[in-house]
């Protein structure tokens, strides 16, 4: 498959020097170079890229603290602030090398600092390989309120190199793994089968899997960049994940995204097999994988109507009816428009009965 994004990206084995011959090729030539991190990645990954690229002579490094309460515009002031103290200007390049938390701020910074700086993303979380620095959207949250500000600017590469994911933490490669499977999930079964594979820790070329999600995802920005229609198809399990995700926020048990977004999966499979011709074959499969590999999320029945709550807030809007990609089969789902609440309250049911029968 030729790649859809209107940038290259370098995920080889010579990525490194593929980087390196393109950034020779930019005209004008590149001033400065800067590397926006986070603690961890600063601590595992940046000695990793610098090693692998020994052209990068006297970066200017930024390191923020790690932790999604970061994404926040008082940290976006200071790093213009910082660029300033830098004097970086319009040819100066910034390499965003962190997960998805890196890239969505670095991609903004870029996307604003002297109204746009070229920038690449390196992103070394599996989330952010297989789906955050994919597509072009960048963002802040403003208090509590996720990605309220952001821009669809897209970044000059993107480099994905697997060695980086040996030093994540197993909780943070299953959160990937969970945006993974929902790619395969709707729309396309081997790639399903695939990273079921991953899960096993007996597929025999994990990078080849990151790169087809990658081209799963990128297929979907191109035909819809704004996220106008058919972009939704991404959303799926989150109708039903966010809503857990918020609900174990606000109630003190923080949940990693992708341990919410199967979750929502699943409890929107439970919708789609009741009402919509999910095979039950395919059920079980995805309830397998859920059972196996990923932990229970934690709530009890009474806590049901507060979880249906935080289903009618999406940024300011008030939701009353809901558009849920669904599959018929794995690989093949369509939107489907649900504009009674009834249907996920019985998806959540049903999932804590699996748990708690
Ligand atoms: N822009 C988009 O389209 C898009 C899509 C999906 C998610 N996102 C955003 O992505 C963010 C979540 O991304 P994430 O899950 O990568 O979170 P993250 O950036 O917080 O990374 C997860 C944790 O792993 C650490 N880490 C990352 N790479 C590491 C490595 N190689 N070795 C050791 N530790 C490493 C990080 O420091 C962090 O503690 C959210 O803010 C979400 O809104 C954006
Ligand atoms: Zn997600």
């Amino acid at each position: 498959m030729k790649n859809p994004l209107p940038h290259p990206v370098f995920s080889g084995a010579d990525c490194w020097n593929e980087l390196q011959a393109f950034l020779e090729t930019k005209r004008p030539k590149v001033s400065k170079i800067f590397i926006l991190c986070d603690t961890n990645t600063a601590q595992h990954c940046l000695p990793i890229l610098l090693e692998n690229c020994p052209w990068i002579v006297d970066p200017e490094v930024i390191e923020v603290a790690s932790g999604e309460a970061n994404k926040s515009p008082e940290l976006m002031i200071q790093l213009w602030e910082t660029m300033m103290a830098y004097e970086a200007d319009r040819q100066s390049l910034l390499l965003n090398l962190g997960g998805g938390i890196v890239t969505d701020m670095g991609g903004f910074l870029a996307a604003t600092f002297l109204r746009g700086l070229p920038f690449i993303q390196i992103p070394t979380s599996l989330l952010g390989m297989a789906d955050a620095a994919i597509g072009g959207k960048t963002g802040l949250n403003v208090g509590l309120a996720k990605n309220m500000v952001g821009s669809f600017t897209w970044p000059s590469a993107l480099v994905v190199d697997p060695v980086f994911l040996e030093t994540l933490p197993n909780e943070e490669f299953l959160s990937g793994t969970a945006e993974m499977l929902k790619h395969g999930w709707v729309l396309d079964r081997n790639h399903f089968l695939g990273v079921q594979e991953l899960l096993a820790g007996t597929h025999a070329n994990p990078g080849a899997l990151i790169v087809q999600s990658i081209r799963i995802k990128a297929a979907v920005v191109e035909s819809d960049f704004t996220e106008s229609g058919f972009r939704m198809v991404l959303n799926a399990g989150h109708t039903i994940g966010h809503a857990l995700e918020s609900h174990a926020y606000h109630t003190g048990k923080p949940l990693p995204h992708g341990f919410a977004v199967v979750a929502g999966l699943l409890c929107e499979a439970y919708i789609a097999h009741e009402y919509f011709g999910l095979h039950d074959r395919d059920l079980q499969v995805l309830q397998e994988i859920v059972l196996q590999y990923y932990p229970p999320i934690d709530f009890e029945s009474s806590e049901i109507d507060a979880i249906l709550k935080w289903m009618h807030k999406d940024k300011k809007r008030n939701i009353k009816e809901w558009r849920v990609p669904l599959p018929q089969k794995i690989g093949n789902a369509e939107l489907q428009i649900i504009a009674d609440e009834a249907l996920f309250k019985y998806a959540l049911i049903r999932y804590l009965k699996l748990f708690k029968p």
